[in-house]
């Protein structure tokens, strides 16, 4: 009888995790991000789980049947909508950036959840998930969906933790040592940059706790109904985070071990360009300099000044230039310079004749340049962007451009050293072997840690004490205190004592 029981238990176990129900949300609308969330999601369907899933991006692939894509493009027109110059503005501060992407994102959250074929999802009393995975940016809002479901939470971001995730889960973040990715800051901080993040940290925590996450819960609240908890309280459940960077391409950090490092996992087999693309290509004999922003910042809306440094630089190169323009013509074009508003980039990258990737930086773009062996000329813009270039010039794989300054002559001699010394293209295929060289894939170990994750219901056994401690603890501000107050009254009647001694020997020497 009793091991009929355990045989039932353990068959019940692994059917969970042979075919789980999973529910997936990434909302931030852009094509980078969603690449990465959509190799997870459609992987995870592959091995045979019933994924439902919404998103902006969806696949749209009949031949995968255990998928279920719920379209919220929709929601595109409100990250649009959002003054695109204010993030790409390096001058406007950090906490200005993180605010307003809180507002995108609050704003985003409500789009999906007055989604009808959200609703659907989570307005039906019988609806029945084992596992939710949710985008980690700046969003916390999601996190609710685990609490409405009784399901584990998966978290995971296209790029580092950001500051609020790491407090969450309570990793260890010591802002002398690990800036906030949003900040510029690399390798060993100067006094002045320990200060700023020192303060940085304080403000956020301040930010969090009396702005973003009332309005979060009260978002999740207005949808899920009065009964759902903190989304304080439900973070710290969180049971994996994945994020797609690792100790090579950010500074080395320890971490909980809920964190797992995902890289390369948006990374496809190349596939053969178009016909005009592959002409291009081919008949630039001298080789081609491919530029693209990425699809968060988008080239359009470059400030004025850098593109006219742009056209100046790019009609005295010998090579061709392949830009991704996001409209129909550029003013002053050189006959060297091709636009297209779309490019398959990994393909691209993969052609022999590619020289220089100008990036802004951004991780997904920065794999694939890795992965084609192509060196880097960095204009990086917002988020890590900037904290990875420095670290890449470093490595020596490129060099960085400051758009707000850099002259023609600058521009040409860095485009020119990088195509033309073979010693960055040496770097980026070291870098990549040291990249590679892991123990098992990213997409493997997305699927390992998630049917982890299922077999046990979410990993409340991995909790560390970091999670719970409270700030007076964690400063050790107790200890000192008792200690200082310890030493005090030990000094005190230490003075007192001595004080005693002396005036009994001068009463005897008086005597
Ligand atoms: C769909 O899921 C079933 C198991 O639930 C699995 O056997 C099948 O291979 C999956 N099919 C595809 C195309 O993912
Ligand atoms: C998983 O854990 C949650 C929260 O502890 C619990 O409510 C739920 O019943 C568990 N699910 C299973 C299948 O054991």
């Amino acid at each position: 009888m009793c091991s009929k029981i355990v045989l039932f238990t353990i068959f019940s176990v692994l059917s969970i995790s042979d075919s789980a129900r999973i529910l997936g949300i990434f909302q931030t609308p852009t094509t980078s991000t969603q690449s990465v969330f959509q190799a997870i999601w459609k992987e995870l369907s592959l091995k045979g789980h019933q994924v439902t899933v919404v998103s902006p991006f969806p696949l749209r692939d009949k031949s995968l049947v255990n998928l279920t894509e719920i379209d919220v493009s929709g929601t595109t027109k409100i990250f649009l909508n959002h003054d695109f110059q204010f993030f790409m503005n390096k001058e406007r501060s950090t906490t200005s950036k993180i605010e307003a992407l809180f507002n995108v994102n609050y704003e985003l959250s409500e789009a999906i959840f007055e989604d009808d074929g959200f609703k659907k999802i989570y307005q039906n009393p019988n609806e029945r998930f084992d596992l939710i995975i949710i985008q980690i940016h700046i969003n916390p809002i999601f996190h609710t969906l685990g609490a409405r479901f009784n399901a584990p939470v998966i978290g995971v971001s296209s790029m580092g933790g950001y500051i609020g995730s790491h407090f969450a889960i309570g990793n260890p973040n010591h802002p002398a040592l690990y800036s906030e990715m949003f900040l510029p800051y690399h390798g060993k901080l100067t006094f002045s940059e320990r200060w700023y993040s020192s303060f940085y940290n304080m403000w956020v925590r301040g930010y969090l706790y009396f702005k973003a996450m009332p309005r979060c819960n009260q978002i999740a609240r207005k949808y899920l109904g009065s009964n759902i908890p903190d989304i304080e309280d439900l973070q710290k459940d969180l049971s994996i985070l994945f994020l797609t960077t690792n100790p090579i391409l950010y500074e080395p950090r320890p971490n909980v071990p809920i964190i797992q490092a995902i890289s390369q996992v948006h990374l496809k087999p190349v596939q053969p360009l178009n016909q005009e693309l592959q002409s291009i290509l081919d008949n630039a004999k001298n080789g081609v300099i491919y530029f693209s922003l990425g699809s968060n910042v988008q080239s359009i809306y470059m400030p004025e000044r850098f593109r006219r440094i742009l056209i100046e630089t790019f009609a005295e190169l010998p090579y061709t230039i392949l830009w991704k323009w996001e409209s129909e013509d550029l003013p002053n074009k050189p006959k060297n310079v091709i636009i297209k508003k779309w490019l398959p980039q990994q393909d691209i990258l993969a052609h022999p004749n590619i020289k220089v990737f100008m990036t802004q930086c951004g991780l997904q773009s920065l794999e694939e340049s890795f992965n084609a062996g192509v060196p880097i000329i960095g204009v990086p813009f917002i988020a890590d962007q900037e904290m990875n270039i420095k670290r890449l010039e470093r490595y020596g794989v490129g060099l960085e451009i400051n758009y707000l300054s850099v002259t023609k002559e600058e521009l040409k001699g860095k485009i020119l050293e990088v195509a033309n010394n073979d010693k960055y293209r040496k770097k980026v295929v070291e870098l990549n072997s040291l990249l590679n060289d892991e123990p098992i894939k990213g997409l493997e170990k997305v699927v390992w840690w998630t049917e982890y994750v299922l077999r046990h219901n979410g990993t409340k056994h991995l909790r560390g004490p970091t999670v719970d401690i409270g700030w007076v603890e964690f400063l050790l501000l107790d200890v000192i205190s008792v200690t200082l107050i310890f030493t005090v009254l030990c000094l005190l009647i230490l003075k007192r004592l001595i004080c005693f001694i002396f005036t009994k020997k001068e009463k005897l020497k008086t005597k």
